[in-house]
Protein backbone atom coordinates (compact mmCIF):
# COMPACT_ATOMS: atom_id res chain seq x y z
CA UNK A 1 0.00 0.00 0.00
CA UNK A 2 1.31 3.66 -1.17
CA UNK A 3 -0.49 6.51 -0.06
CA UNK A 4 -0.06 7.39 -4.40
CA UNK A 5 -2.66 4.74 -5.39
CA UNK A 6 -5.55 6.96 -4.32
CA UNK A 7 -7.97 8.20 -7.41
CA UNK A 8 -9.64 10.40 -5.11
CA UNK A 9 -7.63 11.57 -2.64
CA UNK A 10 -4.42 13.83 -2.79
CA UNK A 11 -1.70 12.76 -0.47
CA UNK A 12 1.36 14.85 0.59
CA UNK A 13 3.40 15.59 3.89
CA UNK A 14 3.17 19.59 3.82
CA UNK A 15 5.50 19.44 6.70
CA UNK A 16 7.84 17.22 8.38
CA UNK A 17 5.71 13.95 9.80
CA UNK A 18 2.67 15.48 8.68
CA UNK A 19 0.16 14.35 6.52
CA UNK A 20 -2.41 16.11 4.46
CA UNK A 21 -5.33 13.58 3.24
CA UNK A 22 -6.54 16.51 0.48
CA UNK A 23 -9.85 14.54 -0.67
CA UNK A 24 -10.55 15.15 -4.20
CA UNK A 25 -13.86 14.23 -6.12
CA UNK A 26 -14.97 16.87 -8.39
CA UNK A 27 -17.26 19.12 -7.92
CA UNK A 28 -18.53 18.33 -4.16
CA UNK A 29 -16.56 15.10 -3.29
CA UNK A 30 -19.73 13.41 -2.74
CA UNK A 31 -18.96 10.89 -0.19
CA UNK A 32 -18.77 7.37 -2.36
CA UNK A 33 -17.54 3.76 -1.74
CA UNK A 34 -14.25 4.66 -3.56
CA UNK A 35 -13.60 7.60 -1.62
CA UNK A 36 -14.52 5.93 1.81
CA UNK A 37 -12.40 2.82 0.93
CA UNK A 38 -9.38 4.77 -0.32
CA UNK A 39 -9.95 7.38 3.27
CA UNK A 40 -9.98 4.19 5.25
CA UNK A 41 -6.50 2.33 3.74
CA UNK A 42 -4.99 5.39 3.96
CA UNK A 43 -6.29 6.27 7.60
CA UNK A 44 -4.91 2.59 7.89
CA UNK A 45 -1.16 3.09 6.34
CA UNK A 46 -1.03 6.09 8.94
CA UNK A 47 -1.73 4.84 11.96
CA UNK A 48 1.39 2.66 11.66
CA UNK A 49 4.03 4.67 9.14
CA UNK A 50 6.53 6.16 11.61
CA UNK A 51 6.86 8.95 9.54
CA UNK A 52 3.58 10.55 10.39
CA UNK A 53 2.72 11.86 13.45
CA UNK A 54 -0.55 13.94 12.31
CA UNK A 55 -2.57 13.81 9.94
CA UNK A 56 -4.99 16.95 8.58
CA UNK A 57 -8.12 16.01 6.52
CA UNK A 58 -9.18 18.31 4.25
CA UNK A 59 -11.14 18.73 0.80
CA UNK A 60 -9.10 20.44 -2.98
CA UNK A 61 -12.65 20.76 -4.39
CA UNK A 62 -13.57 24.43 -4.14
CA UNK A 63 -17.19 23.93 -3.10
CA UNK A 64 -16.51 22.30 0.21
CA UNK A 65 -15.45 19.25 2.23
CA UNK A 66 -18.44 17.25 1.22
CA UNK A 67 -21.87 17.72 0.09
CA UNK A 68 -22.27 14.22 1.20
CA UNK A 69 -23.27 10.65 0.59
CA UNK A 70 -23.51 9.92 -3.29
CA UNK A 71 -27.20 9.39 -3.27
CA UNK A 72 -27.16 7.71 -6.95
CA UNK A 73 -24.03 5.40 -6.38
CA UNK A 74 -25.05 2.31 -6.94
CA UNK A 75 -26.50 0.40 -4.34
CA UNK A 76 -26.70 3.61 -1.96
CA UNK A 77 -31.22 4.31 -2.61
CA UNK A 78 -31.14 1.51 -4.79
CA UNK A 79 -33.73 -1.05 -3.94
CA UNK A 80 -33.48 -4.07 -5.94
CA UNK A 81 -29.91 -4.63 -4.48
CA UNK A 82 -30.68 -4.67 -1.19
CA UNK A 83 -27.20 -6.18 -0.49
CA UNK A 84 -25.01 -4.15 -2.15
CA UNK A 85 -26.61 -1.34 0.26
CA UNK A 86 -25.82 -3.28 2.91
CA UNK A 87 -22.07 -3.93 2.03
CA UNK A 88 -22.34 -0.22 1.07
CA UNK A 89 -23.51 0.81 4.40
CA UNK A 90 -20.79 -1.15 6.24
CA UNK A 91 -17.53 0.11 3.82
CA UNK A 92 -19.06 3.94 4.61
CA UNK A 93 -19.33 3.20 8.39
CA UNK A 94 -15.52 1.53 8.38
CA UNK A 95 -13.86 4.62 7.04
CA UNK A 96 -15.86 6.46 9.40
CA UNK A 97 -14.38 4.24 12.41
CA UNK A 98 -10.67 4.47 10.28
CA UNK A 99 -10.34 7.80 11.51
CA UNK A 100 -11.54 7.72 15.20
CA UNK A 101 -9.19 4.05 15.67
CA UNK A 102 -6.25 5.81 13.87
CA UNK A 103 -3.39 6.00 16.36
CA UNK A 104 -1.99 9.56 14.91
CA UNK A 105 -4.26 12.38 16.11
CA UNK A 106 -6.49 13.56 12.82
CA UNK A 107 -7.34 17.18 12.31
CA UNK A 108 -10.60 18.39 10.19
CA UNK A 109 -10.00 21.69 8.02
CA UNK A 110 -13.55 22.01 6.98
CA UNK A 111 -14.81 24.83 3.91
CA UNK A 112 -17.96 25.38 2.18
CA UNK A 113 -20.81 23.07 2.36
CA UNK A 114 -20.22 19.79 4.89
CA UNK A 115 -23.39 18.01 5.08
CA UNK A 116 -24.61 14.24 5.99
CA UNK A 117 -21.29 12.34 5.74
CA UNK A 118 -19.59 15.12 5.98
CA UNK A 119 -20.48 15.69 9.79
CA UNK A 120 -19.91 12.02 10.14
CA UNK A 121 -16.37 12.29 8.75
CA UNK A 122 -15.57 15.27 11.17
CA UNK A 123 -17.26 13.94 14.05
CA UNK A 124 -14.90 10.94 14.50
CA UNK A 125 -11.90 13.11 13.89
CA UNK A 126 -9.86 14.58 16.81
CA UNK A 127 -9.68 18.47 16.51
CA UNK A 128 -11.78 20.54 13.88
CA UNK A 129 -11.36 24.02 12.41
CA UNK A 130 -13.89 25.63 9.93
CA UNK A 131 -13.31 28.84 7.73
CA UNK A 132 -15.51 31.15 7.30
CA UNK A 133 -18.84 30.58 5.51
CA UNK A 134 -19.20 27.36 6.08
CA UNK A 135 -22.15 25.40 5.93
CA UNK A 136 -22.97 22.56 7.84
CA UNK A 137 -26.26 20.37 8.35
CA UNK A 138 -27.09 16.90 9.71
CA UNK A 139 -28.76 16.40 6.32
CA UNK A 140 -30.53 12.38 6.87
CA UNK A 141 -33.89 13.02 8.28
CA UNK A 142 -34.46 15.15 4.54
CA UNK A 143 -33.54 11.87 3.37
CA UNK A 144 -35.88 10.35 5.23
CA UNK A 145 -33.16 8.68 7.31
CA UNK A 146 -31.72 9.12 10.31
CA UNK A 147 -27.82 9.51 10.10
CA UNK A 148 -26.42 6.33 9.77
CA UNK A 149 -22.41 6.04 9.89
CA UNK A 150 -21.98 7.83 13.38
CA UNK A 151 -22.88 11.16 13.36
CA UNK A 152 -26.09 10.45 16.28
CA UNK A 153 -23.57 8.37 18.00
CA UNK A 154 -20.34 10.45 17.54
CA UNK A 155 -21.96 13.83 17.86
CA UNK A 156 -23.13 13.61 21.36
CA UNK A 157 -19.50 12.61 22.45
CA UNK A 158 -17.65 15.13 21.05
CA UNK A 159 -20.16 18.22 21.34
CA UNK A 160 -21.42 20.50 24.53
CA UNK A 161 -24.79 21.17 23.57
CA UNK A 162 -27.39 18.53 23.22
CA UNK A 163 -30.28 20.61 22.90
CA UNK A 164 -28.70 22.45 20.08
CA UNK A 165 -27.77 19.04 18.73
CA UNK A 166 -30.88 17.69 18.94
CA UNK A 167 -32.44 20.86 17.19
CA UNK A 168 -29.72 20.08 14.29
CA UNK A 169 -30.17 16.90 13.72
CA UNK A 170 -34.14 16.61 14.01
CA UNK A 171 -34.44 19.57 11.40
CA UNK A 172 -31.70 18.87 9.15
CA UNK A 173 -31.58 23.05 8.91
CA UNK A 174 -27.88 24.16 8.20
CA UNK A 175 -26.12 25.89 10.02
CA UNK A 176 -23.19 28.40 10.30
CA UNK A 177 -19.57 28.57 12.39
CA UNK A 178 -21.58 30.84 14.86
CA UNK A 179 -23.64 27.96 15.91
CA UNK A 180 -20.74 25.23 15.06
CA UNK A 181 -19.05 26.81 17.74
CA UNK A 182 -21.87 27.23 20.27
CA UNK A 183 -22.42 23.30 19.54
CA UNK A 184 -18.53 22.76 20.54
CA UNK A 185 -18.00 21.27 17.44
CA UNK A 186 -15.29 23.19 16.00
CA UNK A 187 -12.48 24.92 18.17
CA UNK A 188 -12.46 27.46 16.01
CA UNK A 189 -13.62 29.67 12.66
CA UNK A 190 -10.19 30.37 10.44
CA UNK A 191 -10.87 34.02 8.43
CA UNK A 192 -10.96 33.18 4.55
CA UNK A 193 -13.57 31.28 2.53
CA UNK A 194 -11.60 28.52 0.99
CA UNK A 195 -9.83 25.86 1.85
CA UNK A 196 -6.43 27.75 1.55
CA UNK A 197 -6.47 29.18 4.97
CA UNK A 198 -8.43 26.74 7.38
CA UNK A 199 -5.88 24.46 5.72
CA UNK A 200 -2.68 26.57 6.28
CA UNK A 201 -3.89 26.77 10.26
CA UNK A 202 -4.41 23.29 10.56
CA UNK A 203 -1.57 22.26 9.21
CA UNK A 204 0.28 24.61 11.47
CA UNK A 205 -1.29 23.22 14.73
CA UNK A 206 -0.40 19.72 12.99
CA UNK A 207 3.13 20.82 13.13
CA UNK A 208 2.92 21.64 16.37
CA UNK A 209 1.70 18.79 18.02
CA UNK A 210 4.18 16.88 15.43
CA UNK A 211 7.00 18.21 17.34
CA UNK A 212 6.18 16.50 20.50
CA UNK A 213 6.86 12.94 21.73
CA UNK A 214 4.89 10.77 19.60
CA UNK A 215 4.49 8.52 22.28
CA UNK A 216 3.24 10.96 24.15
CA UNK A 217 0.30 12.16 21.52
CA UNK A 218 -0.23 8.56 20.41
CA UNK A 219 -1.11 8.42 24.52
CA UNK A 220 -2.69 10.97 24.59
CA UNK A 221 -5.29 10.34 21.92
CA UNK A 222 -5.96 6.72 23.10
CA UNK A 223 -6.55 7.63 26.25
CA UNK A 224 -9.07 10.44 25.97
CA UNK A 225 -10.15 8.06 23.00
CA UNK A 226 -11.05 5.58 25.51
CA UNK A 227 -12.06 8.09 28.64
CA UNK A 228 -14.90 8.92 26.18
CA UNK A 229 -16.77 5.24 26.66
CA UNK A 230 -15.55 4.08 29.99
CA UNK A 231 -16.12 5.87 33.27
CA UNK A 232 -13.34 8.04 35.47
CA UNK A 233 -12.38 5.49 37.42
CA UNK A 234 -11.57 2.65 34.53
CA UNK A 235 -10.23 5.22 32.64
CA UNK A 236 -7.59 6.04 35.56
CA UNK A 237 -6.78 2.39 36.18
CA UNK A 238 -6.53 2.00 32.08
CA UNK A 239 -3.74 5.04 32.04
CA UNK A 240 -2.10 3.57 35.36
CA UNK A 241 -1.06 0.35 33.46
CA UNK A 242 -0.74 1.89 30.07
CA UNK A 243 1.70 4.95 31.44
CA UNK A 244 3.63 1.84 33.05
CA UNK A 245 4.92 0.39 29.78
CA UNK A 246 4.93 3.85 28.21
CA UNK A 247 6.99 6.09 30.54
CA UNK A 248 9.88 3.41 29.61
CA UNK A 249 9.75 5.14 26.47
CA UNK A 250 13.10 7.71 25.84
CA UNK A 251 10.63 10.08 24.46
CA UNK A 252 10.70 11.16 28.72
CA UNK A 253 14.58 11.59 28.84
CA UNK A 254 14.45 13.66 25.14
CA UNK A 255 11.86 15.59 26.39
CA UNK A 256 13.88 16.30 29.73
CA UNK A 257 16.97 17.12 28.18
CA UNK A 258 15.71 19.55 25.49
CA UNK A 259 14.04 21.48 28.38
CA UNK A 260 17.25 22.09 30.06
CA UNK A 261 19.15 22.20 27.15
CA UNK A 262 16.72 25.02 25.33
CA UNK A 263 16.74 22.93 22.41
CA UNK A 264 13.87 21.20 20.15
CA UNK A 265 13.74 17.35 21.21
CA UNK A 266 14.20 15.11 19.04
CA UNK A 267 12.33 12.06 19.10
CA UNK A 268 12.85 8.15 17.47
CA UNK A 269 10.08 7.23 15.10
CA UNK A 270 7.19 4.99 16.69
CA UNK A 271 8.58 1.79 14.74
CA UNK A 272 10.10 0.60 11.76
CA UNK A 273 7.33 0.31 9.26
CA UNK A 274 6.38 2.13 6.09
CA UNK A 275 4.85 3.17 3.75
CA UNK A 276 5.81 5.01 0.48
CA UNK A 277 4.25 8.25 -0.96
C1 LIG B 1 -11.09 4.60 20.15
O1 LIG B 1 -12.14 3.82 20.69
C2 LIG B 1 -12.79 2.97 19.76
C3 LIG B 1 -13.95 2.32 20.46
O2 LIG B 1 -13.59 1.76 21.67
C4 LIG B 1 -11.80 1.97 19.20
O3 LIG B 1 -12.41 1.16 18.24
C5 LIG B 1 -10.63 2.74 18.58
O4 LIG B 1 -9.66 1.84 18.10
C6 LIG B 1 -10.01 3.68 19.59
N1 LIG B 1 -8.95 4.47 18.97
C7 LIG B 1 -7.74 4.62 19.51
C8 LIG B 1 -6.76 5.46 18.77
O5 LIG B 1 -7.40 4.11 20.56
C1 LIG C 1 -26.46 26.15 23.14
O1 LIG C 1 -26.87 26.79 21.96
C2 LIG C 1 -27.79 27.86 22.17
C3 LIG C 1 -28.32 28.29 20.83
O2 LIG C 1 -27.31 28.66 19.95
C4 LIG C 1 -27.08 28.96 22.93
O3 LIG C 1 -27.95 30.06 23.14
C5 LIG C 1 -26.62 28.39 24.26
O4 LIG C 1 -25.88 29.35 24.97
C6 LIG C 1 -25.77 27.14 24.06
N1 LIG C 1 -25.53 26.51 25.34
C7 LIG C 1 -24.32 26.15 25.75
C8 LIG C 1 -24.26 25.43 27.05
O5 LIG C 1 -23.31 26.36 25.11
Amino acid sequence: MTYSSAQLIRCEFPAEHVLLLAMNRPPVNAYSDQLARELQLHLETASSDPDVRVVVLSSDVEKGFTAGLDLFATGTLSHKSADAARTALHIRQRCVSAIQACDKPVIAAVHGICFGAGLDLISACDVRLCAEGTVFSIKEVDIGLAADIGSLQRLPRVTSNASLLYELALTARTFGPAEAEKLGLVSRTVTGKGFERVRHEAIELAKVVASKSPVATLSTKHLLNYSREHTVQEGLQYTQAWNMGMVQANDVTAAIQGFTMKKPPVFEPLSEKKAKL
